[in-house]
This record gives C-alpha cells, sequence and structure tokens, in this order.
C-alpha cells in the first residue's frame, strides 16, 4: 500500500462527486475557500489529501485529480446529516461565529462527531509514513489531532482552524468544551487566522484544563502545543495572470454590457451563508435606492448566492428571506429593462468570477463574522488596473491586512450606506492609492507563503 510523507486531511476534498440526470457520475470543485487555500498547495508538493468525496453512502478509491492525489473518506447518509450537517454546522459553525443563529447542542450530534473524527484520524494513520507531516484542517476534524497522536505517537501533527476560534466566554457554552480542546492539543501546532483567536485558545487552556502556558505555548503530558496565527490567503499570480487573458477581459466587458452598462456595477460573492451579512448589505443598497441618493437605472447590485448546507434549517430559512427581500426591492425600484438586484443562486468557475471581479466597481464583503474571506483577496487580486472599490468588514479576518479597504461595520445601516457611496464616488487617484497598497500585501502574503511559513513553523518547531 502506497504511504505518504505528506497528508492533509480535511472534512472535503477538493472536488465532490455528482450524478446527473443521465446516472453519469461526474467531478465538480468543491465550494468554499478551504479548497481554494489547500488545492494550490497540494499540486506543488508530494502527498495525499484525504476528505470526503460529497456521496453519501458511496465507496471510491483513491484517485489522483488535477495533480493532486485524493483518498476518500465514506460517510453514511446518517453521518452527512449528523456529523456534517448537526454538530459541524449547526453547533460550531454559528458557536465559533459570534453565535449569529443559535448553536444546537445535542448529544446525538456530538456522537456522530466523534464516530466520524475517528475514522479521518484511523485512514490518517493508515495513509501516513513514518514520521509523515499531517496537516488537519478546520472545524469539522477538532478531534483528529489527539486521536491520530495516539494511534501514532511519531508523525508531526498540524492543525489549522480556517473559521473565527470565539473568547472563551462564548466557547464555554459548549456541553463538550473539554474533548474538544483535549483534541486539538493533540497537535503539536495549532494554527488561527487571526492574533485573537491564537490567544483564546490559549487563554482557553489555561481556565478550562489549568494548563501552564509561556506565550503562545502550552505544556501539556511533557509536550509543547503552540498557538500561532497564520492568516490564509490566494494564488495571487495566478488570479493576476487569469484576469489578463483577452477572453476574461473580453468576457468582462460583456458582463457590462449585458447589465445594461451601468454607472455602477456593485458586486457580492458568498456561500449563501447567515455569517455573510448579505440581507444588511442588501437593506443598505435599497436604502439608497429608496432616499434617492442612488438613481433607479444609475448602479446595479449583483448579488452571487452560491447553494450551501441547503439541508440546514438555518440556511433554509436564509434562503427565504433573501429571495423575498430581493423580490421586494426589485419589485420597488424596477423599471422595465432594468432591475436593481441581480440576484444568482449559482455556482460560478474561476474564469466566470475572474470576469465578475474584473467587470465590478464597487466589491462588498460584508459579514457578520469572517474567519478570512478569500473573495475580498480574490478582488483584489484581479485589480492590476488598479480601479475598483472594495468595502469591507470591520468583522472579517481579511480586514487585518486590507487596511485601504472602504471598512464598515455590516450592523450599521448609515454606516454601510455612506461607505458604498463613498466607494462608488471615489476619484480613480484615490482608488489607485488604495489599490495599489493593497495588492502589495496580498501578492507578498499569499497562499504559499501561508502554507510556508506555517509547515515550517510545524516542522521546525
Ligand atoms: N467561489 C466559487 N464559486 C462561487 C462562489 C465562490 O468558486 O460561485 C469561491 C470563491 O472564489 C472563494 C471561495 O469560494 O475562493 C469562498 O471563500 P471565502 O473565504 O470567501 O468564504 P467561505 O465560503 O470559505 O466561507
Ligand atoms: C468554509 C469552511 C470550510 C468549508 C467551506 C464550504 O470555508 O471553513 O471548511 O469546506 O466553508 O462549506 P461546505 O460545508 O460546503 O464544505
Amino acid at each position: 500500500k502506497a504511504r505518504s510523507s505528506f497528508l492533509i486531511v480535511a472534512n472535503r476534498l477538493p472536488v465532490d462527486r455528482v450524478v446527473g440526470a443521465d446516472g453519469a457520475a461526474a467531478w465538480r470543485r468543491s465550494p468554499g475557500g478551504l479548497v481554494t487555500a489547500i488545492a494550490p498547495v497540494m499540486q506543488r508538493r508530494e502527498g495525499a489529501w484525504l476528505g470526503w468525496h460529497g456521496a453519501p453512502g458511496e465507496e471510491v478509491k483513491p484517485f489522483d485529480h488535477d495533480g493532486m492525489h485524493l483518498v476518500p473518506v465514506p460517510l453514511s447518509a446518517a453521518e452527512v446529516e449528523l456529523y456534517y450537517e448537526g454538530f459541524s454546522n449547526a453547533t460550531i459553525w454559528p458557536l465559533y461565529h459570534d453565535v449569529v443563529a443559535t448553536p444546537i447542542y445535542s448529544r446525538v450530534l456530538w456522537d456522530a462527531y466523534r464516530a466520524v473524527n475517528d475514522r479521518f484520524a484511523r485512514a490518517a494513520a493508515e495513509v501516513a509514513d513514518e514520521n509523515a507531516v499531517v496537516w488537519i484542517q478546520d472545524y469539522q476534524l477538532q478531534l483528529v489531532p489527539a486521536m491520530l497522536r495516539k494511534l501514532r505517537p511519531d508523525l508531526r501533527i498540524g492543525f489549522f482552524l480556517h473559521i473565527p476560534f470565539p473568547p472563551v466566554e462564548l466557547f464555554w457554552q459548549l456541553p463538550w468544551r473539554r474533548e474538544i480542546v483535549e483534541g486539538l492539543l493533540g497537535a503539536d501546532l495549532v494554527g488561527f487566522q487571526r492574533p485573537g483567536g491564537a490567544a483564546n485558545f490559549v487563554r482557553l487552556c489555561r481556565r478550562l484544563l489549568g494548563l501552564q502556558h509561556h506565550r503562545n505555548e502550552v505544556e501539556l503530558d511533557g509536550r509543547r502545543i503552540r498557538a500561532e496565527a497564520f492568516p490564509i490567503s490566494v494564488d495571487f499570480s495566478e488570479l493576476d495572470t487569469l484576469v489578463r487573458e483577452p477572453s476574461i477581459v473580453a468576457r468582462a466587458k460583456e458582463i457590462r454590457s449585458e447589465l445594461g452598462e451601468p454607472e455602477h456595477m456593485l458586486l457580492g460573492v458568498d456561500r449563501l451563508d447567515y455569517t455573510k451579512g448579505i440581507g444588511q448589505r442588501l437593506k443598505a443598497f435599497s436604502e439608497l435606492l429608496a432616499d434617492g441618493a442612488v438613481k433607479p437605472g444609475e448602479a446595479v447590485f449583483v448579488q452571487i448566492a452560491t447553494p450551501s448546507r441547503e439541508r440546514v434549517e438555518e440556511y433554509r430559512r436564509l434562503r427565504n428571506s433573501i429571495e423575498l427581500q430581493v423580490g421586494r426591492i426589485n419589485g420597488e425600484h424596477s423599471q422595465l429593462g432594468h432591475q436593481p438586484v441581480q440576484y444568482l443562486h449559482q455556482s460560478y468557475n474561476r474564469r466566470e468570477l475572474a470576469a465578475l471581479y474584473f467587470a465590478a466597481d464597487v466589491m462588498v464583503v460584508t459579514p457578520l463574522r469572517d474567519g478570512m474571506n478569500l473573495v475580498a483577496k480574490e478582488y483584489i487580486a484581479c485589480r492590476h488596473d488598479l480601479r475598483g472599490s472594495l468595502v469591507l468588514s470591520e468583522f472579517a479576518g481579511a480586514a487585518d491586512e486590507l487596511k485601504q479597504a472602504f471598512s464598515v461595520n455590516p450592523y450599521d445601516v448609515e454606516g454601510m450606506k455612506r461607505a458604498m457611496l463613498t466607494a462608488m464616488r471615489a476619484t480613480p487617484h484615490e482608488l489607485s492609492r488604495r489599490m495599489r497598497s493593497m495588492r502589495r500585501r496580498v501578492a507578498t502574503y499569499n497562499v504559499d507563503r501561508w502554507a510556508g511559513e506555517f509547515l515550517a513553523a510545524l516542522e521546525g518547531g
């Protein structure tokens, strides 16, 4: 059996198995920022990626795809419901995002989470070579570090959390708080998006387990575990090259013309998730129309809302509320042949997204809480023309780095209206000053640097 000296372990593989209407199976890129960041890292390294392939109840053999070796971990339909939709996305996801939705605490979900984490740990233990480096990803697999260490004490184990790590006071709600922290402490290095997340974790280790700590290191059973921030990023040069292709430039022009050559094109690109503040930004935009600050016909807001976690109750509710809101805004402010909000409940590929980014005058990123938000960085990477404004929430991890964005508090509708107007009216000189500086940042702190720094700390520390 082939073993690997470098392993990524994530809930998802970079591709999802989908079965079409004709019964034929095909692979489609999985949604979300984790895959965007890990795929280029994996394409440049030898190793294996363990994860779920997206089809409940199906067994799939390891295979190679797009320069990566993928090892599927199966989940039953019940596990998808209890571990993935349940504990991962109805308990941990809302809890870690400042309880913007109410987390569900249920022992049945917890039991499934533990069982599936155990399966991932065993699968990793099988595939990892002697002294291999294993890099476990995200909130779905927080118990895997300790489970894997028990099975394979020879391994070097890293863990990276792609979403925020909450303050002690919030984390305390979790009935299984102790088990989760002990699970994470199985790693040698625990990475977070922001320094605040790492500090929350260290504080928690002290308060919950009474562990000694020296700055960002905690001690457990004679081992030292480091907690540190590594802000994730995008493949800057890939996007920068892609967006200069003549076909993408042409497509960007075509998009503007399909929209009726509006004076201002605003753009939102998100999974349809209640953490993203989609309703808040649409409310701000609709008030600008209602106040007359933006004339009908002058601006179009294109909102891409990629389907996500559709069987989870809170996501269904969100979809209904956003679609009702869009219908109302368009009902009130449309003219024949012009709709102010273009709402697309669809998923787009990188080429179409690059064209959209290049076409848009104002990129509106207003999450109520977000680990990083790669969409904001992708927009920056695509604007080599130094045009375009970024409106960015203070509650996104990206705000730490993108200081020249038009910063907003998504809970403050008036503030968002002002920022959107300012962004629409900024002079080209002002925009290029802001964009140049943000591009320098994203070009330097790109995804290779992120992975390189994490792995250097893991292997060297
Ligand atoms: N994305 C995509 N197609 C879409 C919408 C989004 O490929 O239709 C990608 C987007 O380019 C980005 C990722 O999904 O790379 C979203 O990452 P982000 O960090 O912004 O948010 P997440 O979805 O991980 O919460
Ligand atoms: C976020 C999470 C990822 C997740 C992605 C898409 O980026 O941090 O772990 O893969 O969203 O969500 P999904 O539930 O479809 O995997």
